[in-house]
């Protein structure tokens, strides 16, 4: 039997828990709150983790539809969009474990700098992958009554 296409149920954990990470990161630092801020490192780190999981499991979904070359534009920008913000986390995961998971003040605009960065791309590459599902009807079987 074949293994089912889990890339649409895994991408909504990197999308969710990396803008949440920022959330209580920041609020963390405004109210000087470290649980806040330990909370921002979990979904930092988790995100992280299943944003490798949902580049994984896109490429094993590549591999099993079928691509419309209307849609193939779209997919190559998706994938590419994909593999620079795994690259911008991955630095970002490294950069916080450098730092013990603390982000010293002195570093908070430029870590968050960079880390905007990085959510604008994984919600860009998300937008196009919604885009293939919802306007190219990829991965979509539609059954006639
Ligand atoms: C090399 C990396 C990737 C490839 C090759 C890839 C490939 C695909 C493919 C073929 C689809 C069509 C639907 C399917 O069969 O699942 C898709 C949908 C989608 N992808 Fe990716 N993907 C990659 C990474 C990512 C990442 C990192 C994210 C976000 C964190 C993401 C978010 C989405 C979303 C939101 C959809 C639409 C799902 C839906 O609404 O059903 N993908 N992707």
């Amino acid at each position: 039997m074949m293994m089912p296409n889990i890339h649409p149920t895994i991408v909504h954990f990197p999308i969710a828990l990396l803008i949440v990470a920022f959330f209580f990161d920041a609020s963390g630092a405004l109210l000087k709150k470290v649980e806040l801020t330990r909370v921002g490192w979990w979904c930092q780190s988790v995100g992280t983790v299943s944003l490798l999981a949902a580049v994984a499991t896109g490429l094993l979904a590549k591999e099993r539809i079928v691509v419309d070359s209307a849609a193939m534009p779209t997919l190559d920008a998706h994938e590419q969009i994909a593999f620079l913000s795994a690259s911008a986390f991955v630095v970002l995961l490294f950069w916080r474990v450098s730092l013990k998971t603390k982000i010293p003040d002195r570093m908070r605009f430029l870590f968050w700098a960079f880390y905007s960065i990085g959510v604008s791309a994984v919600a860009l590459g998300a937008w196009y992958g919604g885009e293939m599902v919802f306007r190219f009807g990829l991965g979509v079987k539609i059954f006639s009554p």
